[in-house]
């Protein structure tokens, strides 16, 4: 029997960095708010012309998880590629990874499950590498948030929390000793679809469409969200998805030593951490510097608490995320 483990990680933000400050120049917020509603100090956003995009992001973390997996990018069988904010409606960011490094014409699968889009992304992954039908899996996390928000007080409880960046992984087939991802657990409630998302342009609302309603009072291509709504949602999701790892795992809290939650807000972080009784380094956050990188979230903190030595061989490590769709699901694996 295989498994499957993490052999490399690597992470991308651009340089631009952007405060809580410089937002107060363009819309109604301040430092205060954001930091106590969020957690968040600053963000990274692409500058125009800065060579970035949600594809060229993807494999800038790429090349860094190969480079640490010991493999090129010949070696690699599949790539799963999550995000909300792709270069193009299509196709997806995954095909342009495959050109851009040069690949094999492997299968180039693109993943749209927002913030939950790592750990689903690393699940398929899994499930490739488990049936034997693959070896070396890179999946990628990448979002350019910040093309698509709207910088107006209109939306400021949104465009506050988002920022731009990349994160990578390629999972490799490994002996079932070798520890590795131990289970995957994903979960859908397509009834809040639209309490968290971007409705057009889309096959339902397109472009001409959405001028005829008037730009200035119908804001439907910008993202929306019930904030009190998705919050009370995360808390709960997180909290039983853990659970389910766990217990399918004859696991418990007390087994954790590292929970990498998706950084959606650092006070539901803080919520998760109380519910299970974890102490701070039990916790890894880093929305403080990125904001809400959804697809990219997960992969940037696993990267940045791997390279600062808070992931050691043989712990257990959780990945858990809830985010728009609602989506949720999380990742059990023994490092
Ligand atoms: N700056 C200043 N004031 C603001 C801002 C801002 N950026 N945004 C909202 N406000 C104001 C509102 O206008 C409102 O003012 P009012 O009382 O005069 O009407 C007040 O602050 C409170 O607004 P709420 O929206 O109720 O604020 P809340 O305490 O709920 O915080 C937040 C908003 C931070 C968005 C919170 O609801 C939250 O974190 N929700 C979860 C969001 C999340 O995790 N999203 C990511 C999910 S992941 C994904 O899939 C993309």
């Amino acid at each position: 029997m295989y498994t499957s483990k993490i052999a490399g990680l690597g992470a991308y933000v651009p340089e631009n960095i952007v405060t809580n400050d410089d937002l107060s120049k363009m819309m109604d917020t301040n430092d205060a708010w954001i930091q106590e509603r969020t957690g968040i100090k600053e963000r990274r956003h692409i500058k125009k012309g800065d060579g970035n995009s949600t594809a060229k992001m993807g494999v800038k973390a790429a090349k860094i998880a190969l480079e640490r997996a010991g493999l090129t990018p010949k070696d690699i069988d599949l790539i799963v590629f999550a995000t909300l904010s792709p270069d193009y409606y299509f196709p997806g960011c995954g095909v342009q990874v495959q050109e851009m490094l040069d690949m094999r014409t492997i299968p180039a699968l693109d993943v749209r499950n927002q913030c939950s889009g790592f750990v689903y992304a690393i699940s398929t992954a899994d499930q490739f590498i488990k049936t034997g039908m693959y070896k070396n899996v890179l999946v990628i996390g990448s979002e350019n948030h910040s093309g698509g928000l709207d910088m107006t007080t209109r939306s400021r409880n949104v465009s506050v929390i988002f920022g731009d960046g990349a994160g990578a992984a390629v999972l490799t087939k490994a002996a079932n000793d070798e520890g590795g991802i131990l289970s995957t657990h994903l979960h859908s409630e397509g009834e809040h679809a639209m309490e968290l998302s971007l409705e057009g342009p889309s096959t339902e609302r397109w472009v001409p469409e959405i001028i005829a309603e008037n730009p200035q009072e119908n804001i439907p291509y910008y993202p929306y969200m019930n904030g009190q709504f998705v919050f009370k949602n995360a808390v709960v999701r997180f909290a039983e998805v853990i659970n389910e790892g766990l217990e399918a795992n004859g696991l418990t809290a007390k087994d954790i030593n590292m929970l990498i939650p998706h950084q959606a807000n650092l006070r539901i972080s803080q919520f998760v951490q109380k519910q299970f009784r974890l102490s701070d380094d039990q916790v890894y956050n880093n929305i403080q510097k990125y904001g809400n990188t959804t697809a990219a979230s997960i992969p940037i903190a696993l990267t940045e608490a791997w390279e600062e030595g808070k992931i050691n061989k043989g712990d257990l490590v959780v990945l858990a995320a809830f985010g728009s769709g609602f989506t949720w699901g999380s990742a059990i694996i023994r490092w």
